[in-house]
């Protein structure tokens, strides 16, 4: 099988390339870095030559929350009209439980990933929307983008993290799926429930960065949405993955 992956070099995307590799797929990555850019088009009628199924893990870190929105729908609406004109016969795309009613500010990002969501459900090539929860990770970028001078400004915000390899691992078992739904969904989550702040001490201390988690409260109906748990796994979720102490120790071995 021939295997587009969209965003094939970030942090998801390599994961799955190297998986579709392991198991004897062609893959073909969708990258600027490998001269494909998907917020244009160019480069992607080419690329998606003979392709049989797109895997769409493409990410902007944005500097306006408004570049959210215009990135995820242009690739979303690029990856359709070109898969469709190259025969694919499914597109599996990323997304982030619990996102409905959620976005503005500091949540725009959540605003992109649902424009990305009805852009690519709204083409003609089948689609699979996986959405996971938070990646074990998540917190250590969080404090890589937002902390300054040791302080990390936190929310009160319910999580239950997922290892990327489980991730990963779900979209390549979608990609093969055999269905004849026009669209399936699903959620993804970890198996604990914590809070963010917790996750992000933890990283810190495994990384040795003097860290204070600042607790803040955000005002709005998105910040009180969270507070509420809705970025933790809904009812019918598939739980996998291993837990947040082993992907720590995995991912910050002590020498
Ligand atoms: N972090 C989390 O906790 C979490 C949880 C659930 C879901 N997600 C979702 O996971 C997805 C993947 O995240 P990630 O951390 O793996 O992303 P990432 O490491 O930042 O990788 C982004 C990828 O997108 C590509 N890309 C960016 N702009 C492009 C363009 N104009 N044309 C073509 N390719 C472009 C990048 O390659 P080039 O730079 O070479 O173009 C790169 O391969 C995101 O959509 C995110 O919403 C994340």
């Amino acid at each position: 099988m021939l295997v587009a992956v969209a965003g094939g070099t970030g942090l998801v995307g390599a994961k799955v390339v190297e998986r579709l590799r392991a198991r004897g797929d062609d893959v073909v990555i969708l990258a600027r870095s490998a001269g494909v850019d998907l917020t244009t088009g160019a480069g992607l009628a080419d690329a998606l030559e003979g392709v049989d199924v797109v895997i769409d893990t493409t990410s902007i870190v944005a500097k306006k929350p408004a570049e959210y929105v215009a990135f995820f729908r242009a690739v979303a609406e690029h990856l359709q009209q070109a898969g469709a004109a190259a025969g694919a016969r499914r597109i599996v795309t990323l997304s982030i439980v619990g996102i409905d009613g959620l976005g503005g500010g500091p949540f725009a990002h959540y605003d992109g990933k649902r424009a990305q969501e009805a852009a690519t459900e709204a083409g003609s090539v089948p689609t699979s929307i996986l959405r996971a929860t938070q990646f074990h990770g998540f917190a250590g970028q969080l404090i890589d983008w937002v902390a300054k001078g040791g302080v990390l400004p936190c929310p009160k915000q319910p999580v239950q993290t997922v290892d990327v390899d489980a991730v990963a691992d779900q979209l390549v078992a979608m990609a093969h799926e055999e269905t004849t739904e026009q669209h399936v969904r699903r959620d993804l989550a970890g198996p604990e429930k914590s809070l963010l702040a917790d996750r992000a001490r933890a990283i810190a201390k495994a990384r040795g960065q003097r860290l204070w988690v600042a607790p803040v409260w955000l005002p709005g109906a998105t910040a009180k949405k969270i507070r509420s748990g809705v970025l933790q796994a809904p009812a019918g979720a598939v739980i996998d993955g291993g837990t947040f102490e082993v992907w720590l120790a995995r991912e910050y071995p002590v020498s």
